[in-house]
């Protein structure tokens, strides 16, 4: 589905066109949506244009325009289980900048899958976000008050998963273990603000921010990654 939904992005549609095409699709693959009505969201996908972090409420008067970055963030319940995965992308050519900041954003997702394995701790998955992020030496800031969750029969179940190292490792990882790990990374500081809409989140100092997010399965090994379609798998998860 974000495979679809990311094919679409392009200079001059709206990203209330995106949300009629995730309904669309969610109902075409057997699906129900997890956002709309989620404590009283209107919209079967969050869309957030540039400053915007999370959350964006799609809307017709949204018109994406070349150098834009959005991400789409997602999900749907199948036989009572819910995912939740995000991707940011380019409206048509982007800035270097900006190509990179989703690029180091995605990456650092997958160095954290190298952490989730049975037998390590929750907050592994934090640290080895927060180093990647650290380590691209960019002054990347980390958005510290939203954070990864788990999920299952709900689409937000305990425990949160920060992106920042913490000072202890938390609790055990357990094969069959599923939860939704999701950086979001800002060029600027990590800083958040609410918009008057009451979901809007972005970024205090106008800083542009990605965010990428999957539903993973805790095994003994590396990590089912649940929400990976053809497009990630081609683009290399390392
Ligand atoms: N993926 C989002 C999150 O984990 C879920 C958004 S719920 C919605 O925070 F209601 F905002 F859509
Ligand atoms: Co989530």
């Amino acid at each position: 589905m974000l495979d679809e939904l990311t094919d679409m992005v392009k200079p001059g549609i709206t990203t209330a066109y995106l949300d009629e095409q995730a309904e669309k699709l969610i109902e075409k693959l057997g699906g129900k949506p997890n956002f709309k009505n989620y404590e009283g969201y209107p919209a079967c996908i969050c869309a957030s244009v540039n400053d915007e972090i999370v959350h964006g409420i799609p809307s017709g008067k949204r018109v994406l325009r070349e150098g834009d970055i959005i991400s789409i963030d997602t999900g749907m319940v199948i036989e009572g289980y819910h995912s939740d995965a995000a991707r940011t992308v380019g409206v048509g050519d982007i800035s270097p900048e900006c190509s990179l900041l989703i690029r180091n954003t995605r990456s650092s997702f997958f160095a954290a899958m190298k952490a989730a394995t049975a037998g390590n701790r929750l907050y592994d998955i934090s640290g080895a976000v927060a180093s990647y992020i650290e380590g691209t030496g960019m002054g990347y800031g980390i958005v510290r008050e939203l954070t990864g969750h788990g999920i299952g029969t709900d689409m937000h179940e305990k425990p949160m998963i920060p992106n920042y190292r913490k000072r202890f490792r938390g609790p055990r990882l357990r094969a069959g273990n599923t939860l939704a790990i999701e950086p979001m990374i800002s060029m600027g500081r990590p800083e958040i603000e609410m918009l008057d809409d009451d979901w809007t989140i972005v970024t205090g100092d106008g800083s542009w921010a990605a965010h990428y997010e999957n539903t993973i399965l805790i095994t003994d090994g590396y990590p089912e990654i649940l929400s990976l379609g053809d497009k990630e798998k081609e683009m290399g998860c390392e």
